[in-house]
């Protein structure tokens, strides 16, 4: 895919001049992977050669814009704080979301209303978590009703705002802001798929932290909401009924399992602190559980997909609980070990099969869906954000 065209774009000496100034490929890579894919309208695609993943999801997206605006802040101060490429590729991500979300203003209302009123809404009512790059919804056959996405984008537009100083909200914005985050607030306890697109029919502790994110980010960006009563009742809802019988977090609603997922409860979403006596059991039960000897972390001890391998994003994102917990050292070698994935042209995966839980099921992936994902572009992301906080 052709990078865009804007006023914003860096120039080929803007490059040779990045090349200079970086001392590790990877890092450079990454942006060009993502800056490279972005589409016009400032979609990005999960990952370009895998049909299933010519999509953009709010949640990869959020993750990805989250990486460019923090990497834009090492080029703008090298660039008299100018707005660099990597801000205004998440400014256009962000128009892209707004503009997914305020069209669908009437469906949303509805779902709004009968949630208010405790019913279930209808499927054809709630926001996708995926939509073609051109904006259109994708085939029916996906899990589609999935809540922390957008509750991950309001978190990822809230740091954009404020690190950016990007201020007044342009109109736009403000809507899809208000309009998201009542939707949130009107649907936490309506069952929808986890971030892994599976168990739809449950009610998932990293999808409750990042719909208390996404409403914690909303108060911030437009100051006249308040929702001091429904983020109380989510946090309560989690300290009693998202708890296995060892006081960690468990995955969803009754289940003793967890779920590398359930790292995002803190990082980013800030539900418990990292050295939070219960996130840190969490961490110690996925680490005994889920890290790979040969590394790499699996998502939950059922996965199926591409035989459950390790995934390299997570082994990023617990580098990133580890930074912000003080431990630089632990997140510098996950991520030495991440540098040791990237193929020849510094591609990295979604995951890895050095490590599968559930073997026989690797082949029938592939035959359906092709080679795993690579490049991934929310890996990418989650390297330049690990990057950003170790170096
Ligand atoms: C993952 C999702 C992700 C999507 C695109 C799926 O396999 O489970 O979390 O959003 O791929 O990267």
């Amino acid at each position: 895919m052709r990078r865009s065209s804007s006023v914003f774009r860096l120039s080929p000496g803007g490059w040779e001049w990045l090349k200079r100034t970086r001392t590790n490929r990877l890092r450079e890579t990454s942006l060009r992977v993502i800056l490279d894919n972005q589409a016009e309208n400032g979609a990005f695609p999960a990952c370009p050669n895998m049909p299933d993943y010519r999509f953009s999801w709010f949640r990869d997206g959020a993750y990805i814009a989250h990486a460019l605006t923090l990497d834009g802040e090492y080029i703008s101060e090298r660039r008299g704080w100018s707005m660099g490429a990597q801000w205004e590729s998440a400014f256009r991500f962000h128009n892209w979301c707004a503009a997914r979300i305020n069209e669908r203003a009437e469906r949303l209302e509805r779902a709004i209303a009968v949630a208010t009123s405790g019913g279930t809404p209808d499927l054809s009512d709630v926001l996708n978590a995926r939509y073609g790059l051109e904006g259109l919804e994708g085939p029916d056959d996906w899990p589609e009703f999935q809540l922390d996405g957008p509750g991950t984008w309001l978190w990822s537009l809230a740091e954009y705002v404020a690190r950016v100083g990007f201020t007044p909200l342009p109109v736009v914005w403000e809507s899809a802001i208000v309009l998201t985050a009542r939707y949130l607030a009107a649907m936490w306890r309506v069952p929808c798929y986890d971030c892994w697109e599976e168990r739809g029919t449950e009610i998932h502790t990293s999808t409750l932290a990042a719909i208390h994110a996404g409403l914690t980010a909303a108060e911030k960006l437009v100051p006249e909401l308040d929702f001091t009563g429904v983020k109380a009742d989510i946090r309560a809802f989690v300290l009693e009924r998202c708890l296995t019988p060892g006081g960690e977090l468990a995955k969803s609603v009754g289940l003793d399992m967890v779920d590398a997922n359930l790292i995002m409860t803190a990082v980013p979403h800030g539900m418990f602190a990292p050295d939070d006596p219960i996130m840190v059991r969490t961490v110690e039960r996925i680490e005994r559980e889920l890290h790979a000897k040969s590394g790499g972390v699996h998502r939950h001890l059922a996965d199926v997909y591409y035989g459950g391998g390790a995934w390299v994003l997570l082994s990023l994102h617990l580098a990133w609980y580890y930074a912000e917990r003080g431990d630089r050292d632990r997140a510098k070698a996950l991520l030495q070990w991440v540098e040791t994935q990237a193929d020849a042209d510094g591609h990295l995966p979604e995951q890895v099969n050095s490590s599968m839980l559930a073997p026989d099921h690797y082949e029938p992936w592939v035959a359906q869906r092709g080679p795993i994902a690579c490049p991934l572009l929310w890996t990418h992301a989650e390297y330049l954000i690990v990057q950003h906080l170790t170096s």
